[in-house]
């Protein structure tokens, strides 16, 4: 097919070139949104006066018919076609003649693929956001189980103190509700309409960007035409996002692993969400866990790519971003995939709290509870602290713990100590009594799950901060 820009040329394109150059492979999925955007512009342009009324009429029932006839599969993408933007338009050319021709009047790919890319983006957020509010939710519900279920918090790997399954699942709420937040910071800063930049320098045509724009959903048009058309920030800040959001997958997805472990053992998947070995009968593998994690990759490797391809470039489009779409998609899609993934294997994995409890009992992680009692009996905390420190060592040499150590041997190192030494350091009374705000007793949690339920119930409003009573 001769090329729509072929008037200067000589000689066909090269054929390798031409499959070099072409992005149709990729950029066939912005299909509707570039129909969208020109139906749109076409609308303008007849308001405007720029085409006659019957011009726009017939563009718009031949993007129609183009549009119900990709999604039926009645009209096939053409492989050797530059661009989805030229495909388009030379099929609507061949559908309809010489009012196909006008279509392009006062625009240019570069502000049409700029546009066709945000409205892409738009709706990917949204659904990303939605993929995110219910693994939150599934979280929340996780956490109301949970309230009371003893397991050991960790610093260093190492068992620490005592927290509940519901504080551990409530931190992670509280990092996806971040990341929705710069989700809905990014889409509310790419809410602009590129569609009217042109080329690069505008239009000496009457166009009416702010029409184009509303007609659009967008909240205004771009301001200036060389950052209309060479702007690509939002896939960046959303690559970022969405590398965060991976981030904290990947730091899940470890400790479902973890636990999954013989050596911990706080958690059985579902036999639907976990896979086996082709020559180890007794295995059962965290698979989704382990991809995930491994994904992680793949999303910073989209992030690179972007800030890379962008890096230097002169104002205002250049062919290089071109690769903007292949990598921004493939952010989009593993987000998408992982999240709806990962959200079911977790909800509907067994969560073995006597083991997570047995495990809270060794490891003498109600130790700062122990050096509390004496700092409540009057001791400064420095010297309660290297009291605890050799009851914990005599423990260790003994073989027992402080909760089964003798009365004697505590009043030997301190007479502070009595009887009731050993309900202070009861494990289910460390945890309920550290009801400091965002701590893990019951009370706690629970004011944390209903701040993150309050939370996603407010997303898209604007009161839906603050901490509920
Ligand atoms: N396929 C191109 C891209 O994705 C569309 C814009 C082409 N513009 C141009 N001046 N060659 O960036």
């Amino acid at each position: 097919m001769p090329k729509m820009w072929a008037g200067r040329f000589k000689k066909e394109t090269d054929s390798g070139v031409n499959d070099f150059n072409s992005s149709i492979a990729f950029d066939c999925r912005m299909y509707r949104q570039d129909i969208a955007g020109s139906i749109a512009h076409a609308a303008m342009l007849a308001e405007q006066g720029i085409i006659p009324e019957e011009d726009c009429e017939r563009i718009i029932d031949g993007l129609t018919g183009i549009l119900d006839d990709l999604g039926s599969g009645a009209l096939q993408f053409d492989p050797a076609a530059e661009d989805i933007h030229m495909f388009i338009e030379a099929e609507l050319t061949a559908r309809i003649g010489d009012a196909g021709k006008r279509l392009h009047t006062a625009r240019s790919r570069n502000d049409q693929v700029a546009l066709d890319i945000r409205l892409v983006l738009r709706d990917e957020i949204d659904e990303i956001s939605g993929l995110l509010e219910k693994l939150t939710q599934t979280l929340c519900e996780m956490a109301k189980a949970h309230t009371e279920t003893i397991m050991p918090g960790y610093t260093h790997l190492q068992r620490a103190q005592p927290i509940t399954f519901a504080h551990h699942l409530m931190a992670y709420a509280s990092m996806f509700l971040r990341d929705l937040g710069r989700l809905a910071d990014t889409r509310e800063r790419m809410d602009e309409c590129p569609l009217g930049s042109g080329a690069l320098a505008g239009t000496a045509y009457p166009i009416d960007r702010a029409l184009t724009a509303s007609a659009l959903g967008f909240a205004a048009p771009v301001m200036n035409s060389l950052d209309g058309v060479s702007d690509r920030d939002f896939c960046i800040e959303l690559a970022g996002a969405l590398a965060i959001v991976m981030m904290h997958l990947s730091r899940f997805s470890e400790e479902v692993i973890l636990w999954c472990s013989w050596e911990f053992k706080f958690l059985e998947l579902d036999d639907a969400f976990a896979t086996g070995s082709s020559i180890m009968p007794q295995k059962k593998n965290p698979d989704v866990a382990e991809l995930v994690r491994g994904k992680t990759g793949r999303v910073y490797g989209d992030l690179v790519t972007l800030l890379a391809m962008m890096k230097s470039l002169p104002l205002a489009y250049n062919k290089d971003m071109q690769e903007d779409k292949e990598a921004i998609f493939d952010a989009v899609d593993t987000v998408k995939l992982c999240l709806s993934t990962f959200e079911p294997m977790l909800r509907t994995a067994s969560v073995l709290k006597g083991n997570m409890r047995a495990a809270a009992a060794k490891g003498f992680i109600n130790a700062t509870d122990c050096a509390d009692y004496l700092v409540r009996k009057g001791l400064p905390f420095r010297d309660a602290y290297k009291v605890t420190g050799t009851l914990v060592g005599l423990c260790v040499d003994k073989g027992l713990t402080l909760e089964t150590l003798p009365l004697e041997e505590y009043q030997k190192l301190s007479p502070l100590f009595e009887a009731d030494i050993y309900a202070a350091i009861d494990l289910t009374a460390c945890a309920m009594t550290r009801n400091s705000l965002g701590g893990p007793a019951k009370e706690s949690v629970g004011r944390q799950i209903a701040w993150a339920e309050e939370r996603l119930r407010g997303l898209g409003q604007e009161d839906g901060e603050g901490m509920p009573e």
